[in-house]
């Protein structure tokens, strides 16, 4: 079969080297892909969000023969690509947007977690900042300032005192760095605890859970900085035993697939649960509608059995016929960015010392931003590259993708160097 994936993240990248290794797909496309992704794909330059990016991207489908289409990244999602494919009769993995509104709108999906009973910490909305401001004056912190919309990752604002809540509000709703069509936050109390990434594929109907992972989202270490797409995950964690995979199950996981249902809006495709377990209970800090990343760079070398059986389990409903193996390795990744990144950022930086990757085993190094430019690949994005390692442990996986960064260089090149240290805190 021939599939083609949307995006050209590590995400992306992650689920290329997954469709690779299936002896049912004959050929890869990439819209619009990366320099890792020319390596194994075929890589077609749409971008996302451009003019008319649905019908350039079904034409492809069409001309190519093209047998499965698999969204990586939100923003197709959220913006329908799901119900345009599916009106056209072509063959697409993701959820419709409908369904996908339960990322698209952080205040949809707080409302639909009051709806049902889905643990969450306590919110206000606010479309105006002179009530936000009020709203913040003598409030216990820190407090979260969330942009309603999407935002990469960069929307979240973690605030220590008054001083920086006044900012984030400003930014948003008077300065509208996100722009003008949308213009509401949620204004959450913070929570502490442990965050927890918890994907499943989703048929509608029942779920298939991913093992447990754990982000790293603040660009420095001690979770320190402002909040990045994701600067370096593992997997499993091991604080997410039997009975608390249980407890999300029962109290989210399959309330949220069966509100959605009630609610006509079938959950067709990966969901990602951002949770936060303090010592008594688990709660939802976000729903994503699509593979996290870096979550999909430490989850998918750990899956074993064939991905497109998979999509194809949850686009015939029979996720729960489909019998899923996972390695018991551990995987960690530790994403190298731009300097600047999270704010603005230079590209065009050579890589060196990619060739790592052939001298250590269970290396694998996933392509961000990248591309190729006379012969060299230089950096095209904020995040660059997800240095992935498989281990008997994650002190080995960690051992090993350190020991690789050591060799990989990029002018300003910056990462956390304490990724994995909190997987037995
Ligand atoms: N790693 C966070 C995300 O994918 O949204």
């Amino acid at each position: 079969m021939k599939v083609l994936v949307i995006g050209s993240g590590g995400r992306e990248h992650a689920i290329c080297y997954k469709l690779n290794q299936s002896s049912r797909v004959e050929k890869i496309y990439a819209v619009p892909g990366n320099a890792g992704m020319a390596k194994i794909a075929q890589c077609i330059d749409v971008k996302i969000g451009e003019e008319q990016y649905f019908e350039k991207i079904k034409e492809i489908v069409e001309k190519e023969k093209v047998d499965l289409t698999f969204v990586g990244p939100e923003i197709p999602l959220v913006d329908g690509i799901v119900n345009y494919f599916n009106d056209n009769g072509l063959k697409i993995f993701g959820p419709s947007k409908e369904a996908a509104l339960i990322e698209g709108s952080k205040i949809f999906a707080k409302e639909f977690m009051d709806r049902h009973g889905i643990p969450t910490p306590n919110y206000k909305v606010f479309e105006e900042s002179k009530y936000a401001f009020a709203y913040i004056k003598g409030h216990e912190y820190p407090l979260v300032v969330k942009y309603d919309g999407l935002a990469a990752g960069k929307g979240v604002f973690i605030c220590k005192n008054e001083e920086e809540a006044t900012q984030a509000i400003s930014s948003v709703l008077d300065e509208k760095i996100f722009g003008r069509d949308n213009q509401k936050i949620i204004i959450e109390n913070f929570e502490k605890g442990q965050e927890i990434s918890l994907l499943a594929f989703s048929d509608g109907h029942n779920v298939a859970c991913m093992p447990s992972s754990q982000d790293h989202k603040r660009i420095f270490d001690g979770d320190k900085g402002p909040n990045t797409g994701g600067m370096g995950a593992y997997s499993p964690f091991p604080l997410v035993g039997t009975q608390l995979l249980k407890e999300i199950k029962n109290k989210i996981l399959f309330p949220t697939i069966q509100g959605l249902k009630d609610e006509g809006r079938l959950y067709v495709g990966v969901l990602y649960l951002g949770l936060i377990k303090n010592k008594d209970e688990v709660k939802v800090l976000e729903y994503n509608v699509r593979l996290g990343d870096p979550e999909a760079q430490v989850i998918l070398p750990r899956l074993e059995t064939d991905l497109t059986e998979v999509v194809e389990a949850c686009l015939s409903e029979s996720i729960n016929e489909a019998n899923i193996k996972w390695n018991s390795k551990s995987c960690l990744c530790v994403v190298l960015a731009s300097e600047g990144y999270p704010g603005s950022y230079k590209k065009g930086k050579e890589i060196k010392g990619l060739d790592i990757e052939d001298q250590i085993d269970d290396l694998i190094i996933f392509h961000a931003g990248t591309k190729i430019e006379e012969d060299k690949i230089v950096t095209n994005g904020g995040r660059v590259l997800g240095i992935t390692a498989l281990g008997e442990d994650i002190f080995k996986a960690k051992e090993k993708a350190y020991q690789a960064i050591k060799k990989i260089y990029f002018e300003g090149v910056q990462y956390r160097s304490d990724i994995g240290d909190k997987a037995y805190a």
